[in-house]
């Protein structure tokens, strides 16, 4: 396997294409396919651990409700739960990021989606374990909790690419989105929770943010209030940490916004170590809450 430059590792050797278990390096999909050309596609990330894959039947259940958002045939979750299996098989590591990729498969060159069906992909990449806190930054650019793609888990990413370059760039590994009415919504590829009076909040799914898994979870054994949160929260949340499947719960130190720098000292606070142990406790467990 081999390391890039970013730390992440390159995809493991065999994946799952066209019904079967391929060569990574021989397998090939087609650049009419509409996720390429359109973004026409939806996709799942899952924390894989020593050939397990946490929270499948959540992720499988969201892929199903993305396709359908999407417009997409019902993607066949026995096949997309067999291709799992043998991906993970196949590629035996400690830790890694198992990813599902459905798209509207072979098309014109339009937005018109084509009718030979859909193309499903599952491949696993070594991840290394995230830190126990992580600096973030804001952005001008705001979620549309009205848009057609809000709440799907599309791949239609490019602003989150954006984004979260926008982060590296400040030395921060997330970047925290406002939607289009001012309110705290969620970031690249996490959800986001504060801290109030000492209560752990979180913003509600009508903010247009994702259903994360790690979100639910974390509501679920925390107790955590679904709640509608003016962007500025950021500035004076007593601790503040993210969500997602492979940063489980992670701590916020440091947020760098338009008026400067937020140090939060001490991250992770009290609350955010509490939600940290629940979640690991629950989490190892439960594999498939
Ligand atoms: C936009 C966005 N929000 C939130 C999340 C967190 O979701 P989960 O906890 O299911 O990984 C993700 C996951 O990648 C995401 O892409």
């Amino acid at each position: 396997m081999n390391t890039q430059s970013n730390g992440a590792s390159a995809p493991a050797s065999r994946i799952w294409l066209d019904g079967a278990l391929r060569e990574a390096d021989g397998a090939r999909v087609s650049v009419f396919d509409h996720g390429l050309t359109a973004g026409d596609g939806v996709f799942e990330t899952l924390k894989a651990t020593n050939g397990g894959a946490f929270a499948l039947d959540r992720h499988l259940r969201r892929l199903a409700t993305s396709a359908r958002g999407l417009g997409l045939p019902e993607p066949d979750l026995d096949e997309a739960r067999e291709a799992c299996a043998a991906v993970l098989a196949a590629n035996p590591m400690e830790h890694g990021r198992l990813r599902i990729t459905y798209t509207g498969g072979l098309s014109p060159l339009s937005s018109d989606r084509g009718d030979t069906g859909p193309t499903l992909v599952v491949a696993l990449g070594a991840a290394k374990r995230r830190p126990d806190s992580t600096a973030v930054i804001t952005v001008p650019w705001v979620r549309n909790e009205r848009g057609a793609l809000a709440g799907l888990k599309t791949t239609s990413y490019a602003e989150n690419v954006l984004a979260l370059s926008r982060a590296h760039e400040h030395d921060a590994t997330e970047a925290l989105f406002a939607n289009t009415v001012g309110a705290l919504c969620e970031g690249t590829g996490s959800n986001v929770f504060v801290v109030l009076d000492g209560e752990l909040h979180t913003p509600t799914l009508a903010s247009g943010c994702l259903a994360g898994i790690t979100r639910a979870l974390t509501i679920e054994w925390t107790g955590a209030k679904e709640t509608e949160l003016p962007y500025d929260v950021l500035d004076r949340a007593e601790e503040v940490f993210l969500t997602s499947s492979l940063r489980d719960v992670q701590a916020v130190h440091r947020i760098h916004g338009e008026a400067g720098e937020r140090l939060l000292p001490g991250a992770p606070g009290p609350v955010t170590a509490k939600a940290m142990r629940v979640f690991e406790e629950r989490s190892a467990a439960e594999p498939n809450p």
